[in-house]
């Protein structure tokens, strides 16, 4: 049986369209089917089915009617086939009923696959894996230190997009402007943070956390490694004033007091990276304003800064993509994990000292680390390539595997390139406003005192 075509529509445009029509809808359709069955397609597979096939689906639709279009102004015209007419819609004879049937039929269908590209294309393109992977070079720091992180299972839009439509328009736009910088190479390296247009936490991190609920204390115990033959390892046991609260829930203090709803802080940072931050105002719910100024700053360097509310990212700015804040913190890590055999002589100091070269590529420098290590023990500590040959084994890996979670010579991100904000010892952190020389007009300062945030236990 010979498919009844609406006459206008025999023209080469839209047989064009009617063919790219069938053959993106019927892939599509396929992949869609294979993976419901549970293949996982890769992002540049998904690319290709879900955002191309779609695209050309759509394409086609459009083609047909201009062709019908110009297949009606060359007949107005009477280019061809005689003068113009209006087809006539005539329900009593069979053939334009059939022909209505299968117009209908195929609308219906159309809208049910256009309905679930639309969806699964915006799955596609909200996936972590879409968004760490398509760029695969320039998100690799970020994504590699996301699979590491608390939030591997959290997804990358929850805290760069948020719910609701318009942050979703905003990231799409900005997502097409940087496919444009990464296809000619024109982006930054490293991408720059903070990431400016991030949303408010309050749209974010707080879908799922809740410092107002929090109180009270949490012990931690810090562990350094010094650079003798024995590693000789130094705990510090702290006890943080984690904080939190909220007038209904308990006292609102430590740490998480920035936080609560009842206060508002405001700061000016005078720097891109927001590392220097002279102005410090805070509001309380009863109205009352204090601010604080750090010595010899000037009105034209505020009028020039960044102002914004203080939220979570202001501390927890690399909740997702923490890196090390130098070879020392992470080769101390890996020790203190017993990812690196302690028993090994002077292995901290040669795995920072290793760590610390710089290397054309993660490759070389795996390589560098190997040849290192087994010319450093063979030299100095021959045992230990016999007797010790597990526990060095164990560690080359390890301390590769460090390199490669922190160090990205392609995108130029080393050792401290992203400072982090919670703490102070490896960046300025809470000291950026807690150093004692930010001062109110009363003369009182943001306090340094040690105990305001954590008490050191002497004897824990
Ligand atoms: C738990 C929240 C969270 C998740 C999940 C998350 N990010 Fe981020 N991301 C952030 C924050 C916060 C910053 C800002 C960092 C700063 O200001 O120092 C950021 C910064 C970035 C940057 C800028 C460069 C940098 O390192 O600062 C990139 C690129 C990025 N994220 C990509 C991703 C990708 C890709 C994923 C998913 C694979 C992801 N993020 C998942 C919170 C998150
Ligand atoms: C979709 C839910 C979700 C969002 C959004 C989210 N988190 Fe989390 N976060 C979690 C879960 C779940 C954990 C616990 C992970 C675990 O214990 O393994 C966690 C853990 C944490 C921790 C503890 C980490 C640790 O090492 O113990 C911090 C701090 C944190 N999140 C901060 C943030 C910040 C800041 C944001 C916003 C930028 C954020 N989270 C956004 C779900 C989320
Ligand atoms: C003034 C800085 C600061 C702000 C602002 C802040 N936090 Fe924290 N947060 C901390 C510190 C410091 C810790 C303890 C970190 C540690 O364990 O070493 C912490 C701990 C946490 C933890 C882990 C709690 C636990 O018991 O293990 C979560 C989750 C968390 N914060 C989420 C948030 C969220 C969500 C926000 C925003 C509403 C926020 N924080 C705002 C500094 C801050
Ligand atoms: C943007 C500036 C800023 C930063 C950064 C900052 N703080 Fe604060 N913090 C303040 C101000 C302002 C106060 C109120 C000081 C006062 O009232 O005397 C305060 C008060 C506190 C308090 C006392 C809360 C209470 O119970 O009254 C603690 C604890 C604290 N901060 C911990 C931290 C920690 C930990 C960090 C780093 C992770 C940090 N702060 C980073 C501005 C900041
Ligand atoms: C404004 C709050 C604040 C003040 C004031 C403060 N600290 Fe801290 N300190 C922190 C936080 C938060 C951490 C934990 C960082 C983390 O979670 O890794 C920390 C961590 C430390 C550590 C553990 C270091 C490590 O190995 O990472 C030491 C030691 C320390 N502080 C010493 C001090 C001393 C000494 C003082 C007084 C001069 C002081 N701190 C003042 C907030 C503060």
């Amino acid at each position: 049986m010979r498919m009844p075509m609406p006459e206008l529509a025999r023209n080469p445009l839209s047989w064009v369209g009617a063919a790219l029509v069938t053959m993106s809808a019927s892939l599509f359709l396929l992949v869609y089917a294979f993976e419901l069955a549970g293949w996982h397609a890769n992002p540049y597979i998904g690319i290709v089915f879900f955002l191309v096939m779609p695209g050309l689906f759509l394409f086609g639709l459009v083609l047909i009617p201009i062709g019908m279009w110009r297949e009606v102004l060359a007949r107005r015209r009477g280019v061809i086939r005689g003068p113009w007419h209006w087809p006539v819609i005539d329900l009593n004879t069979p053939r334009q009923r059939k022909v209505i049937g299968i117009v209908a039929l195929l609308t219906v269908a159309n809208l049910v696959i256009i309905s679930l590209a639309a969806f699964r294309g915006v799955h596609h393109m909200d996936s972590s894996e879409f968004c760490g992977q398509v760029c695969h070079e320039v998100m690799q720091p970020e994504f590699v230190s996301y699979q590491a992180g608390p939030h591997a299972r959290v997804g990358c839009v929850a805290c760069h997009i948020g719910p609701g439509a318009p942050w979703f328009v905003r990231s799409k736009l900005s997502g097409a402007r940087q496919l444009y910088a990464v296809a000619f190479g024109t982006h930054s390296r490293p991408i720059p943070s903070p990431v400016h247009n991030l949303r408010p936490a309050r749209d974010t991190c707080e879908q799922c956390h809740w410092p107002e609920k929090f109180h009270g204390d949490k012990i931690r115990a810090f562990r350094d490694y010094a650079d003798d033959e024995a590693n000789s390892e130094a705990v510090t046991v702290m006890r943080l004033h984690v904080g939190g609260g909220s007038e209904s829930v308990g006292p609102i203090d430590g740490i998480h007091w920035h936080t609560s709803r009842a206060n508002e802080i405001e700061y000016i940072a005078t720097d891109d990276k927001r590392q220097v931050i002279p102005w410090v105002r805070l509001r309380k719910p009863n109205g009352e304003v204090k601010e604080w100024v750090a010595e010899g700053v000037t009105a034209d360097a505020l009028a020039a800064g960044e102002r914004r509310r203080m939220d979570c990212m202001d501390c927890h700015n690399r909740p997702s993509h923490a890196f090390a804040g130098s070879a020392e913190r992470a080769v101390d890590q890996a020790i203190a994990q017993g990812q690196i055999a302690r028993t090994l002589p002077f292995v901290r100091r040669e795995a920072v000292r290793l760590l610390k070269d710089a290397h054309p590529s993660q490759q070389a420098a795996g390589a560098a680390i190997r040849v290192g290590l087994e010319a450093f023990y063979r030299a100095e500590h021959p045992a230990v390539l016999s007797a010790g040959r597990t526990a060095l084994d164990g560690a080359i890996t390890s301390v590769q595997r460090l390199y490669d979670r922190n160090v990205f010579p392609s995108m130029q991100v080393r050792w401290g390139t992203y400072a982090n904000n919670l703490g102070h010892m490896d960046f300025p952190g809470c000291f950026r406003c807690h150093d004692d020389s930010h001062k109110a007009k009363d003369g009182t300062t943001i306090s340094q005192d040690c105990e305001t945030c954590h008490k050191i236990e002497e004897n824990p």
